[in-house]
């Protein structure tokens, strides 16, 4: 039975309810990877994806011709950086680590507070901030109508010339279709291949779905839920260091918000919807491949999925408003072990890039 789940309270249903009986038997809150939806209006053709490969990894679409998506989105480090804080432009720093670009096209909701509507704005979004890559689009675009190869390339993707929008269609397309993962031992298992987790996985299967309680926020095809929580993270004292409050506040002065002059915390959800209840939430990240994509965290706080385990296991920091779902799980040894093997079965292989020459 396939089911595909919206909300949490069918989710929460399920698990109450759902009646599994041994170790390692899937709820039909999970299962193996579906085939990615397309843009009704840019569905991918193989020209799409190679034009938006080329732009990807083109310096040009930065201001200061030294940024591409991969400066920060790097492909040998599981479509991440592996570093806490993520890189920035000149002039600038970052407050938010990198996110895996791993599956991206399964994500309903994009950027750690949900701020940005489609992969497709998203790409010509993050090439105008001056935090990522400062570059103005029309002066983006006249380069692009100066190169043959360029011209020809959107040609045959898009039959244009180079344009902001099929500029950001491309490199959604690139990301959405060809950054896609699936055949990991838990898609194996899932189709109904029982050997391909180990005794300690499956353990951590049975974990994750009752007594940890993840699936109440993993769950689905990437494991998410697509929504915001607040899971108890204790304010990172980064923000203590000037250039990191300055660049919390130029944010929140750009994301309207009335005290942006006061700001001394990244509040995630509030940033975007100004209300109260959503401050320190943050959407609930994938876990497809989160064996390669550490740090973790919006704030990459975590090097390891030990401490990450850690944290749930002491039911998090115990901050004011941290959601009820976060307490402390008294999981031992054993189990904190099965649950990590069980996260490190969620792996699967990328296309090689090369096949997009
Ligand atoms: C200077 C570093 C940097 C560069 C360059 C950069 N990114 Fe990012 N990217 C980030 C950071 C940091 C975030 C998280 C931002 C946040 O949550 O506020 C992010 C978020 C994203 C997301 C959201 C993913 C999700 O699941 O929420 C996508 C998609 C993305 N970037 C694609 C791109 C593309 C495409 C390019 C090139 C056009 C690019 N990035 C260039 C640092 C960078
Ligand atoms: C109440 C919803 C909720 C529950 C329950 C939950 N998570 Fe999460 N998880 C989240 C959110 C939200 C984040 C991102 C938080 C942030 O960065 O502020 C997250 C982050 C993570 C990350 C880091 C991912 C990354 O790319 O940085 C891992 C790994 C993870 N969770 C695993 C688990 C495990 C294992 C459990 C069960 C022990 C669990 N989660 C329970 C919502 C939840």
């Amino acid at each position: 039975m396939k089911i595909v789940l919206r909300r949490g309270w069918v989710v929460m249903l399920l698990v109450t309810w759902g009646g599994w009986g041994w170790a390692g038997e899937l709820s039909s809150a999970l299962g193996p990877l579906p085939a990615v939806t397309a843009q009704p209006d840019n569905p991918p053709t193989p020209e799409r994806l190679r034009l938006g490969k080329k732009l990807f990894f083109d310096n040009r679409i930065s201001g200061n011709g030294r940024l591409n998506c991969s400066s920060c989105h790097l492909p040998e480090h599981g479509w991440t950086l592996p570093m806490a804080i993520s890189l920035a432009n000149d002039g600038f720093v970052e407050r938010r680590n990198s996110p895996t670009l791993i599956n991206v096209g399964y994500n309903r909701v994009l950027i750690w507070d949900g701020r940005a509507p489609s992969l497709e704005k998203q790409a010509v979004g993050s090439t105008k901030n001056p935090v990522h890559k400062g570059q103005d689009i029309e002066a983006l675009v006249r380069t692009l109508r100066a190169d043959d190869e360029m011209v020809a390339l959107f040609k045959a993707a898009y039959d244009s010339a180079p344009n902001a929008e099929d500029y950001g269609k491309a490199i959604a397309v690139f990301q959405r279709h060809f950054l896609v993962t699936g055949d990991s031992p838990f898609d194996r298992y899932a189709k109904g291949d029982k050997q391909a987790l180990s005794g300690a996985a499956q353990r951590g299967l049975e974990l994750f779905q009752r007594k940890a309680g993840c699936v109440q926020c993993h769950h689905g095809p990437v494991f998410s839920d697509h929504a915001f929580h607040n899971i108890g993270l204790r304010r990172n004292p980064l923000f203590d260091q000037p250039a990191y409050r300055e660049i919390l506040r130029f944010d929140a002065k750009r994301m309207g918000l009335k005290e942006w002059e006061t700001v001394d915390d990244d509040t995630g959800r509030y940033l975007v919807t100004h209300d109260p209840a959503d401050r320190k939430k943050f959407k609930t990240p994938a876990l497809r491949n989160i064996a390669q994509t550490a740090p973790y965290m919006h704030d990459g706080r975590y090097a390891t999925l030990d401490e990450v385990i850690d944290h749930y296991d002491r039911g998090g920091d115990a901050t004011p408003m941290q959601e009820s779902g976060i307490r402390p799980l008294h999981l031992t040894a054993q189990e904190k072990s099965d649950l990590k093997a069980f996260l490190l079965a969620l792996s699967g292989p990328l296309p090689a890039l090369e096949a997009l020459e």
